[in-house]
């Protein structure tokens, strides 16, 4: 069971996640927050948490695995003139990286551009989608995961599988948007500067996936816009997208 009163008390928020829906299975969190929107079942900066999705997605129409009563699972919806998609994407990696470590007191790393990584494994992503005048975000993470997909067993870990503790998903979803409010106010350049220090693959040669090709690249930071500046071949390369393979 999430306990939404145990995360409530421990929000400290004005404007985000005040209110928060809980479902027991769904197919998408970031699916049935956007029907449920259309449908003035939720608003804007509300919440939806499903203790279990049927139809898990991660990024580039892969499949998203959690599991029941471990993992952390929740979307939220902002209008999409509040913030510029690059903004909201770096924003979003930084707040989850800062808010577990204010739970947990365990520095997580990022993969660019939000995938939440410990050394080189996956604990964590966010898809962002875009649906006429609105950002759909939505955050999977494993927080007392022990067991993995075998698909991505040798990629995966938890916050448990580091700590070897059970840890409060209701605490760590609070601190994540406790962050993500005090980050919002920020401009992009302070963003930037903040991903940077918690990127773990800075100045290191990198497999980047774009365009169906995969080149090898180094990774040379953001620049003024939030765009990955990537050394390919001695020419540097600004992109917007892509998946980086460590
Ligand atoms: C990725 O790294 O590929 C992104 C994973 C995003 C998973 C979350 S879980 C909550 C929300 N609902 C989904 O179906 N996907 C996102």
């Amino acid at each position: 069971m999430f306990d939404v009163a145990l995360f409530l008390s421990n929000l400290k928020t004005k404007n985000i996640a005040r209110n928060i829906k809980y479902i027991q299975s769904l197919s998408s969190t970031n699916t049935v927050i956007y029907e449920m929107l259309m449908n003035n079942e939720i608003d804007i900066k509300d919440v939806l948490i499903a203790e279990q999705q049927t139809d898990g997605r991660g990024r580039r129409g892969d499949k998203w695995f959690s599991s029941k009563n471990k993992s952390l699972t929740f979307s939220f919806i902002i209008n999409s003139e509040e913030l510029s998609i690059n903004k909201l994407s770096l924003l979003v990696g930084i707040s989850i990286i800062t808010g577990i470590q204010k739970a947990v007191n365990i520095r997580f790393k990022l993969k660019w551009p939000n995938d939440i990584m410990y050394k080189n494994k996956k604990l964590g992503g966010v898809l962002i989608e875009k649906k006429r005048s609105h950002y759909i975000i939505g955050i999977g993470l494993n927080v007392n995961d022990f067991i993995f997909d075998p698909s991505i067993k040798s990629r995966a870990c938890s916050i448990h599988s580091i700590t070897k503790n059970k840890i409060s998903r209701e605490l760590i979803m609070a601190e994540i948007f406790n962050s993500y409010e005090e980050m919002a106010n920020k401009d992009l350049s302070q963003v930037i500067k903040i991903w940077e220090s918690f990127c773990n693959h800075m100045n290191t040669i990198v497999k980047f996936h774009h365009s169906n090709k995969i080149v090898s690249a180094e990774f040379s930071g953001l620049n003024k816009q939030g765009n990955a500046i990537m050394n390919i071949n001695d020419n540097k390369k600004i992109f917007n997208s892509g998946i980086i393979e460590l």
